[in-house]
């Protein structure tokens, strides 16, 4: 290690002028590291979100819209989450194997559009369940880990036959990836990848995105009244080694690209992964984290950009390839002009 000590070693010499600090800045913010989470509701009118400002729940048309949008700003994908109405959800979550159902619709949509960006799908039961939970619970209430993980390959499969590239399971469900990668394979799609959400925390940060997608759990829920509540299948907050074992047994399974959710409270655990794996690590930038920049900098009269852009560089310098976030079409728009 060099000693580099003041007075010779002046750190702010390199700070001095704007041009310098381009010159000496190690991470750089694009569009392509941008992936744009949308909502698409079953009427066609588009409305506003009102727990998560700044999104929509898009009609088919208005979406087709903002994903060309998205194409022309060189965000390289979207990520699809279905509204679906309250009378079509059931203990199964039956309408997720609807070949007509609102995502399937959207992505074979989207491809016909042909242009070039990539459609990411979730794949859990959540907002298809009338209980809210990822997949098909047992007698006592907690979700059948075994009998949900055949559900979600059925889901995926579905998915990819209606053109899905990139199957993102988010369930949280052990030996989900493995099951899901042989149920692709046998059927011909070794082409579609799987993005899998490997350390998902329960956080109470995905309180907006419940909302957006009405997926509450309480309404008519087995145990009316009881707070939704994901621990026996999401991660524990305190915990980062076991996201390393969730990480390699993803890979050895068959994924292609892990993620880390949310995001800016767990880039130490992004990090790790991303250096213990080398492989493609996405964060993901959830509801309540975006919520709270735009609170924030609308009650202090912060630029939004300004803060947005510091969260996102820190998914970047922590090792993140590739984020999601509500805010990357402002983002992209802000990254031609001022913030590159
Ligand atoms: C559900 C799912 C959730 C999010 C993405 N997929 C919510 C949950 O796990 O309850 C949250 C995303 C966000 O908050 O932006 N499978």
């Amino acid at each position: 290690m060099i000693a580099r000590v003041f007075p010779k070693t002046r750190m702010r010499r390199l700070r001095k002028h704007s041009w310098l600090r381009e010159l000496t800045q190690e991470h750089t913010l694009h569009a392509k590291d941008l992936i744009l989470p949308l909502f698409i509701h079953e009427s066609p009118v588009t409305e506003p979100i009102s727990s998560l400002p700044g999104t929509f729940r898009y009609g088919l048309t208005d979406l087709l819209k903002i994903c060309q949008d998205a194409a022309q700003l060189g965000i390289p994908a979207v990520a699809l989450f279905p509204v679906v109405n309250d009378d079509k959800k059931d203990p199964s979550g039956s309408e997720a194997f609807n070949p007509d159902n609102i995502i399937c619709q959207a992505v074979c949509a989207i491809n016909a559009l042909n242009l070039d960006l990539g459609i990411i799908c979730d794949c859990a039961l959540d907002p298809y369940t009338n209980h809210s939970h990822d997949g098909v619970l047992q007698a006592d209430g907690d979700v059948d880990n075994d009998s949900t993980i055949a559900l979600l390959a059925k889901q995926a499969i579905l998915l990819a036959q209606a053109g899905c590239h990139v199957i993102a399971p988010s369930d949280m469900q052990d030996g989900r990836v493995g099951y899901i990668r042989s149920a692709l394979d046998q059927n011909h799609f070794h082409e579609v990848s799987i993005l899998s959400y490997t350390a998902k925390y329960a956080s109470h940060l995905y309180a907006p995105f419940r909302d957006a997608v009405g997926a509450h759990g309480i309404k008519n829920s087995a145990h009316p009244g009881q707070k939704l509540d994901k621990k026996t299948y999401q991660m524990n907050p305190a915990n980062r080694q076991e996201a390393l074992h969730i990480a390699r047994s993803h890979l050895s399974e068959g994924a292609d690209c892990l993620m880390v959710k949310p995001a800016t409270s767990y880039l130490d655990v992004l990090y790790h992964i991303q250096q213990d794996t080398k492989a493609p690590v996405f964060a993901y930038q959830v509801s309540g984290e975006y919520h709270m920049l735009k609170t924030f900098s609308s009650h202090m009269h912060i630029d939004f950009l300004d803060i947005l852009y510091e969260n996102l560089i820190a998914c970047k310098r922590a090792g993140a390839s590739a984020i999601l976030t509500y805010g990357a079409i402002e983002m992209a728009r802000a990254l031609q002009t001022t913030h590159g």
